[in-house]
């Protein structure tokens, strides 16, 4: 394991965050039928009281309105809150200057001097490596934040993004990138190892599979949107994983299936950050934190996920 550097630790400190891809989009997550600023807003206020201190936005989120909506509620409250969002690779932008003018309109829309992350949303072809981590490294010079990450990339791409921003001396804090029990790549193709080796913290996103470790939504009751297509497949499969996380929760003294998902996250060693569309839903996420599953437990989860995943 790789000596952390003080620049981010704060990350690796950091157990749990709030996910805020919820926040005005419409196209997934039908913000507008069901759920609106009210509720998001009250999502955002329980998670900060049962001690969420993270939030993960970007600039694509409802096209801004993640961003704004978020600036709007750290107006109104006192506590400091981390918050991390990140930079969309349109075809137009290229050049490093970029990265500092995306940068500049997130932080008038969230009503910040700086972030405390900064992250790539995805690699693109059409820049380099070496010109995305200048650009990265000119955010940090520039004060507009503290650290720099980088979202879906694979491991050749996170090495080769690790070294250009070591060359400016700036450590990569963090690659966000999908992770549940119903998606384990990172396990499988070593970015997960590789994280750790390098300390670099994964942050882990969909990690309830959109709602589907829930337990709530099945062949009968599919979730509503793209999610139904998405997950037609695997919905069926689901039944022996699902009822494996109720023992196991029933064995924590009532540990509901999401809780399960999330603690299962934290034990492999990444920092999940549930998206969540009510009060209700970010209290029981949080729920996922405070206590630990066995690593027997871990073992058997593992294993029923695999029979599901193949
Ligand atoms: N970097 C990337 O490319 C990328 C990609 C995806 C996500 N992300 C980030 O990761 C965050 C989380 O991922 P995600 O939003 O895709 O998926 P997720 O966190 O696995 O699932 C969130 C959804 O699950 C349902 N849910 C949440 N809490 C629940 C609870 N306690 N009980 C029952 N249902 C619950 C809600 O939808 P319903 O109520 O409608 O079921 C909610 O919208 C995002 O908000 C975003 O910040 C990043």
């Amino acid at each position: 394991m790789a000596e952390i550097s003080s620049e981010t630790r704060f990350l690796h400190a950091i157990e749990m965050g709030l996910g805020a891809w919820q926040w005005g989009d419409r196209i997934v997550w039908q913000y507008g039928h069901g759920y609106s600023d009210k509720e998001v807003k009250e999502a955002f206020l329980a998670s900060l009281s049962e001690g969420i201190r993270f939030v993960d936005t970007a600039e694509i989120y409802g096209n801004g309105r993640s961003e704004q909506l978020l600036g709007q509620f750290l107006k109104q409250i006192e506590q400091p809150v981390l918050i991390a969002t990140k930079f969309l690779p349109f075809p137009w932008r290229f050049g490093k200057s970029a990265f500092p003018r995306a940068l500049k309109n997130s932080l008038g829309r969230i009503g910040l001097e700086s972030v405390d992350l900064y992250q790539i949303h995805w690699p693109t072809p059409l820049m380099s490596i070496d010109t995305m981590m200048d650009g990265l490294a000119e955010c940090v010079r520039s004060g507009m934040t503290r650290t720099v990450g980088i979202s879906n990339f694979g491991q050749s791409k996170m090495v080769a993004a690790y070294s250009a921003l070591a060359r400016h001396k700036i450590p990569l804090a963090s690659n966000q990138v999908h992770y549940s029990l119903l998606h384990r790549n990172v396990e499988k193709n070593g970015i997960l190892a590789r994280c750790k080796e390098l300390g670099i913290r994964l942050i882990a996103y969909s990690p309830i599979e959109m709602g589907l470790l829930s337990g709530k939504y099945s062949v009968e009751a599919p979730p509503p949107g793209s999610r139904a297509r998405s997950y037609a497949g695997l919905l069926p499969r689901l039944g022996s994983l699902l009822k494996l996380m109720t023992e196991i929760g029933q064995d924590h003294g009532g540990k509901s299936n999401t809780q399960v998902a999330l603690n299962w996250v934290i034990c492999k060693g990444a920092l999940p950050i549930p998206g969540a569309k009510s009060a209700a839903q970010a209290q029981e996420n949080a729920g996922g934190l405070g206590w630990k599953l066995k690593d027997e437990e871990v073992a058997r989860l593992d294993q029923a996920s695999e029979a599901v995943t193949g």
